[in-house]
């Protein structure tokens, strides 16, 4: 087995015994250890949502007194005190909801990804730009100082991407969690200091 291998085969059998849907519920747990953005009763909005793992993660950290909103195009199983919406992130009546009820929301949270097709170029693009739809819909719903999340797959726009985010957050840093695998090319912005 290759490390790679192992490292992926060692986080899906620890999510099996956490109780985590997912193996990337590490990727959060790893980077808000180190950065420190869900806080208890924090307001929290998860784009690409589905199996859960990040909500359950987001809902652990936020408590009863946070709100935890998640969407994807795929149906989220129930999860108990997390709203879980079947919306794509450019369906205009999501758009709609979020922004015309959702309002001072502390964290938004990224892990959008689309479906491969193994030509880098076009997953490039096509990821930057899913997330581009997530980091303009937290520009509607963040409150001053907020905080965002954004997946992000290696490429050519990466570094534009980068300078949009800072024309709205005080600081963008890149991380890659232990949990990432290091042979992709994901990783995430963690972008905080929020300016309405
Ligand atoms: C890596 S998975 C997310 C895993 C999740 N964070 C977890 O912890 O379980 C990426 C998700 O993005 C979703 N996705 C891709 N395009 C989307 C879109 N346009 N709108 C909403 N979700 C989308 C996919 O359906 C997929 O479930």
């Amino acid at each position: 087995m290759k490390l790679s291998e192992a490292r992926k085969d060692y986080y899906r059998k620890r999510a099996k015994n956490d109780g985590f849907r997912s193996r990337s519920a590490y990727k959060l747990l790893q980077l808000n250890k180190s950065y420190h953005f869900l806080k208890k009763g924090s307001r929290v909005i998860d784009f690409g949502s589905y199996p859960g793992g990040w909500l359950q993660v987001a809902k652990g950290e936020v408590g009863q007194d946070g709100l935890v909103i998640g969407t994807d195009l795929k149906q989220i199983d129930y999860l108990e005190d997390v709203v879980l919406l079947n919306y794509s992130v450019e369906d205009p009546e999501l758009q709609e909801y979020l922004i015309g009820h959702i309002r001072h929301v502390d964290v938004v949270l990224s892990d959008l990804s689309p479906n491969i097709s193994g030509i880098w170029e076009i997953d490039h693009i096509t990821q930057i730009n899913l997330s581009r739809v997530a980091f303009s819909l937290a520009t509607r719903v963040l409150k001053d100082g907020g905080a965002g999340i954004f997946k992000v797959f290696d490429g050519d726009t990466l570094r534009a991407f980068v300078k949009e985010l800072s024309t709205r957050f005080q600081r963008v840093k890149i991380s890659k969690p232990d949990a990432s695998r290091q042979s992709s090319s994901e990783s995430y912005l963690v972008c905080s200091g929020f300016r309405e």
